[in-house]
């Protein structure tokens, strides 16, 4: 395993994303930082941590995806590679908030972002972000963040950390395509208020509640609504509020 420490970058994913473009890389590349000047979140949003406190890595995964009908399939087995370590340490009360969000109860513990570039020959290079809140104790200004120290009161590693998640996701990456069923089935096991009622708003600001009932193989949250229709959306087209 191939790893990169940065003490300061303004993203590992941007980082990790130059390196392919020199051809100077490894599968399972890792990249980690002490802090990033400008982390990227999901739709275009930042990622702030504290520097030295978290886990901001980035991995590289070649050669596991072939079409982008699976990206939503490597998208769980992600999600559920950081849940499953995340479990190993007695985080108590872990899920996986749609589409990939990392929760502790009701607040988030980290985000997930991989960025897929199809290559010429059409195979996939996966570039897997992972902002996970680890030691920070302070989130001024973020009512629904946590951190791993928060919900167990002790500190934990990062190195530790960081190695068990990659291996899972090793596992996960080279298994993806025999373990389809489970993958989905696990995800559906830890999503986060599936079968509860809970508060959306659709990209035109209209906030309604309705029930998650299932998430698709290609990623859209199905929702049944109060008059029991089913609906489907994108990750850009629903938020849901907690
Ligand atoms: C989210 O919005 O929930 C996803 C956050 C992903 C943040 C991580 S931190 C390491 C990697 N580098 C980035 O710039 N972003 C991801």
């Amino acid at each position: 395993m191939n790893i990169i420490k940065l003490d300061a970058i303004d993203s590992t994913n941007e980082y990790l994303k130059q390196l392919i473009s020199n051809k100077l890389h490894q599968n399972y590349t890792v990249v980690t930082a002490n802090f990033q000047t400008n982390g990227k979140g999901q739709m275009g949003s930042t990622w702030s941590s504290e520097a030295g406190k978290n886990l901001t890595m980035s991995i590289l995964v070649q050669d596991v995806l072939n079409n982008s009908q699976d990206m939503f399939y490597f998208n769980m087995a992600v999600a559920l590679s950081v849940q499953e370590v995340l479990k190993s340490y007695d985080v108590s009360n872990t899920s996986i908030k749609w589409p990939n969000d990392i929760m502790s109860g009701k607040n988030k513990l980290g985000g997930i972002l991989i960025e897929n570039l199809i290559k010429q020959d059409g195979t996939i290079s996966s570039i897997i972000g992972i902002g996970l809140n680890v030691n920070q104790t302070n989130f001024d200004g973020l009512p629904n963040a946590t951190s791993v120290f928060n919900v167990l009161g002790t500190t934990i590693d990062l190195d530790d950390l960081m190695l068990k998640i990659v291996v899972k996701i090793q596992y996960y990456s080279q298994n993806l395509f025999h373990q389809k069923r489970e993958i989905l089935e696990k995800y559906h096991q830890n999503l986060f208020r599936i079968g509860m009622p809970s508060a959306f708003e659709d990209q035109s600001g209209n906030r309604f509640m309705a029930i998650i009932k299932n998430v698709s193989t290609d990623g859209k949250l199905i929702i049944q609504l109060e008059d029991d229709s089913f609906k489907s959306f994108g990750v850009k087209e629903i938020k849901m509020l907690l």
